[in-house]
């Protein structure tokens, strides 16, 4: 059984496309677990939005000028402990912008394929499980490059056609507009890139539990998920 000391936490990784509903199944394991999350996407994100405001998102991207972004972003985690979100500090800060929208995923997207961004962001993500119990963390390259020894890797996919309509219907639950079609080709546009890229390509580590939750419910992939880490080796809660 693995046990989590101070310098040993437990770690749950869970990677794939967005709009899987990794978010959705980290947040609940978190919960489950008492472990803390990370939000590596948040982190991409918010590099592209500032890389955006700084004109640097050209059609001949200077990698050298994101990578002294990237680094001269003082980025810090700010957990909140009664829903166990992390917010992301820049420069003690929290952005006020919104980082959530396809746009600024397509932002993202455009910078992680760097490898002197991923590079300057690799220690953050590493030291945030750093002393903790354990952690569940979100992205592309969880369980390939930052984590290659978590506890248990999840690889959490949905065809793009059932990313989009939960999507839309996120849209309209939160009173938005949603174009169907803009957003199932902005979903496959961002596939292709970062599972083509050559670093850290978005892929299911070789010793990762692949899921396909186009059809199935949240409570559905939260308990496949639970059994393959108690097949593993049991958690204690
Ligand atoms: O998970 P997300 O949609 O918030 O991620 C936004 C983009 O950031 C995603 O399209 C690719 C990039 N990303 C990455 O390259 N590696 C990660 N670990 C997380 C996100």
């Amino acid at each position: 059984m693995t046990h989590s000391t101070a310098t040993n936490p437990i770690i749950i990784t869970i990677d794939g496309p967005s709009g899987a509903g990794k978010g959705t199944l980290a947040y609940r394991l978190a919960e489950h677990f008492g472990f803390e999350l990370l939000d590596s996407g948040a982190l991409y994100r918010i590099v592209g939005l500032l890389a955006h405001k700084q004109d640097l998102l050209t059609d001949d991207i200077d990698e050298d000028k994101l990578a002294k972004l990237t680094t001269s972003l003082r980025l810090s985690f700010l957990p909140n402990t009664t829903n166990r979100t992390v917010e992301i500090l820049v420069d003690g800060k929290a952005l006020t912008d919104d980082i959530r929208t396809e746009t600024v995923g397509s932002f993202a997207s455009q910078v992680a394929v760097f490898v002197k961004v991923r590079t300057a962001l690799f220690d953050l993500q590493r030291n945030i499980a750093t002393g903790k119990k354990g952690l569940v963390a979100d992205g592309r390259d969880m369980g390939t490059v930052i984590f290659p020894d978590a506890h248990a890797k999840i690889f959490l996919t949905a065809s793009a056609k059932a990313r989009a309509d939960r999507r839309v219907l996120q849209l309209k639950q939160a009173g938005k507009v949603a174009d169907y079609d803009k957003i199932l080709a902005d979903i496959i546009a961002r596939d292709e890139r970062d599972e083509k890229r050559c670093v850290a390509p978005s892929r299911p580590a070789h010793d990762a539990l692949v899921i396909d939750s186009s059809d199935k419910s949240v409570d559905e992939v939260f308990e496949e998920i639970l059994d393959f880490i108690n097949q593993k080796s049991p958690i204690p809660t």
